[in-house]
């Protein structure tokens, strides 16, 4: 979603803003815009579309100032324009604004300041205005204080940065249920939405808490409570550098994520399992962990809640859980939880899956689980985000920044944190011997080489998406540990192809989406060994007899027989554990979405419509 960037204290603070705001590409945009604050006058250039545009733009009329901001817009309210991209400035040219999240209230803000032109459709502008009569009003005019004026009649989620005429190098910043991020190094204060727009000047960054308000200029940062008192963000150092967020020779950010997932998935079993003392048996520990193991031991419900890809991640989750620690799962849209009347109290455990750490839906969803007492445990992949900060306890998934909006290494990075704590539950509970818990955690320890076999096939897949790659429509087919797979599978294809692909689970094929085959309909179906694999072969053989072509992907124990089945065979390693089958099943689905989509020459990276990040609701 929108990403805000503002640099104070260098000579090319605009080049280092149009730096950054491409390193915020990622999340998703649909215009772009900078200001330059001279003292003199506020100079913004903006545009709709892509960051070219805008650095046309710039090449024509180059900004010369020590402080700026800038942003990219991902449009909510008023379309993709140059009028509503942002920043906005108020009438009077004195103050300038960026805005990331939804002004809920301000038609009725733009109401209250009479009659005034607006120069947007954006809920944005409307707080420019406040700002500037604020100023107005002011003996000694001081954007630090007229901002938290202005900030008790908002309504809504926001990051906000401000730059005004009378202090050109203080850049003043507010949070509130959208992410922001300060920094402060060798002279130059920062701000973005997040750590990857500063990781080239920075890795030692804070995170404003919600209802934090900042005052950023060359000789520091100070940062606030609503009232005025000073407050402490959350600081923390960035573990991973630049060349991590670089393509490094791939053509895109999703090929290099899909190629790091081995690495990824080692990184997330690291020193997971030691014996706190000498003699002491091995236990599984997570990351952070505030929630007292005799309460979890007393858990009698597990809630798995995210949105999209880590919401199929959980899918695999509530299969371990249930498998290994004998704990009833239900895993819930994230979107849907606080709106309907979940039955949570402190036995209840959530379980919130987030890539960032800052998906407004899932965020607010385990806020409401907490304000009914129930723990929550964070499965998060951005270190120091909103929900690791805000949950009880934490197992980060140390898959390193993920850039392309569609996730890959997040994803399998995520069912093997879901599977740790399926692991660690059982443990907490007493439900495993420690041997068998070895065991586990030993044959998990050969994911990642049994993913470089699985990545191996991109040759072959690459041909198939070749021959696949016009068809209209998909059915992805999958049961137990394969439905949350195929789902995966069905969202890649739709979110970087734009191809119509649906996910089912293979038995209810009879009760109605069998319909839709004919001959030529595409069929994916994911069939590992394993003990649905007899009923997997039966529900491909029903849709081959009405004319489908079947693409099935099989195992080593699998293969032989789908071979008389399927018109044609992926052939996997068999998974160290059945549970474990996913994290290598979904590769092949990736690589076919990948290839599909840049075959038919779409923008892989930043698929339309999508954001990375979604920080609203
Ligand atoms: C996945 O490819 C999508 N980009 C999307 O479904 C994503 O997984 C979802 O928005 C949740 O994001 P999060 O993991 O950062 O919360």
């Amino acid at each position: 979603m929108c990403g805000i960037i503002g640099i104070t204290g260098r000579d090319d603070a605009i080049d280092g803003i149009v730096a950054g705001l491409k390193r915020l590409e990622y999340r998703g945009y649909d215009s772009a815009g900078v200001v330059a604050n001279d003292g003199r006058d506020l100079r913004v250039v903006k545009r709709a579309g892509k960051l070219e545009q805008l650095t046309g733009a710039l090449a024509g009329q180059p900004l010369a100032s020590r402080a700026g901001i800038g942003h990219t817009r991902w449009a909510t309210h008023g379309a993709p324009t140059d009028r509503n991209a942002h920043p906005h400035v108020e009438p009077a040219g004195r103050v300038a604004v960026v805005h990331n999240g939804i002004i809920e209230n301000y038609q009725s803000l733009k109401a209250g300041l009479g009659d005034v032109r607006f120069a947007s459709d954006t809920d944005s502008e409307v707080v420019a205005h406040l700002v500037g009569r604020e100023l107005e009003t002011m003996d000694a005019p001081d954007l630090f204080d007229a901002v938290r004026r202005v900030l008790p009649q908002l309504r809504g989620a926001y990051s906000l940065c401000f730059t005004a005429l009378d202090d050109p190098e203080t850049i003043v910043v507010a949070k509130y249920e959208a992410p922001l991020i300060v920094a402060h190094a060798d002279g130059v204060g920062y701000c973005a939405s997040d750590v990857t727009a500063l990781i080239a000047y920075t890795r030692d960054v804070a995170a404003l808490r919600d209802g934090q308000v900042a005052r950023i200029s060359p000789d520091g940062i100070e940062v606030t409570d609503a009232e005025g008192a000073l407050a402490e963000p959350h600081r923390y150092t960035v573990n991973w550098d630049l060349d991590a967020a670089e393509k490094q020779g791939y053509d895109h950010f999703m090929l290099k994520e899909i190629f790091e997932q081995p690495q990824a998935v080692l990184d997330t079993l690291l020193d997971r399992y030691t014996a706190p003392e000498p003699g002491s048996s091995p236990r599984l520990h997570l990351d952070e962990l505030r929630i007292d193991e005799l309460d979890l031991a007393r858990i009698d419900k597990v809630f798995v809640l995210a949105c999209g890809t880590s919401l199929h991640a959980g899918m695999v989750g509530k299969l371990a859980i249930e498998h290994w620690a004998g704990i009833p799962v239900d895993v819930e849209v994230a979107s849907e939880f606080r709106y309907r009347d979940p039955i949570v109290d402190p036995h209840t455990l959530v379980i919130a899956i987030s890539q960032s750490g800052e998906t407004v839906d899932t965020i607010a969803a385990a806020s409401h689980a907490r304000d009914q007492r129930a723990p929550v445990l964070a499965i998060c992949n951005v270190v120091g985000s909103t929900l690791a900060r805000e949950a009880d306890g934490v197992l980060y998934t140390h898959a390193g920044p993920e850039v392309a909006v569609a996730s890959t290494k997040a994803f399998t990075t995520q069912i093997v944190g879901s599977l740790l704590i399926g692991l660690y539950l059982a443990q907490v509970r007493g439900r495993m011997y420690a041997t068998e818990t070895a065991d586990i955690i030993a044959r998990l320890q050969q994911i990642p080489t049994a993913l470089e076999r699985v990545l191996e096939l991109d040759g072959e897949i690459r041909e198939l998406a070749e021959r696949y790659k016009d068809t209209d429509y998909t059915m992805f087919i999958g049961r137990h540990a394969g439905l949350p797979i195929a789902m995966e599978g069905a969202l890649k294809l739709k979110e970087i192809s734009y191809l119509h692909a649906e996910a089912f689970p293979a038995g209810e094929m009879k009760h109605g989406p069998i319909a839709l085959i004919e001959p030529g309909s595409l069929v994916v179906a994911l069939a590992s060994a394993g003990h649905v694999f007899a009923k997997m072969v039966s529900n491909i053989q029903e849709v081959r007899a009405r004319g489908a072509s079947v693409l099935a992907l099989g195992t080593d124990g699998s293969t032989a027989e789908l071979k008389e089945h399927a018109d044609h065979v992926l052939t996997l390693p068999e998974a160290p554990h059945e549970l474990a089958g996913p994290v290598l099943s979904v590769v092949p689905l990736q690589l076919v979405s990948y290839h599909v989509a840049t075959l038919r020459g779409e923008d892989v990276d930043q698929p339309r419509n999508l954001a990375k990040t979604v920080t609203v609701e």
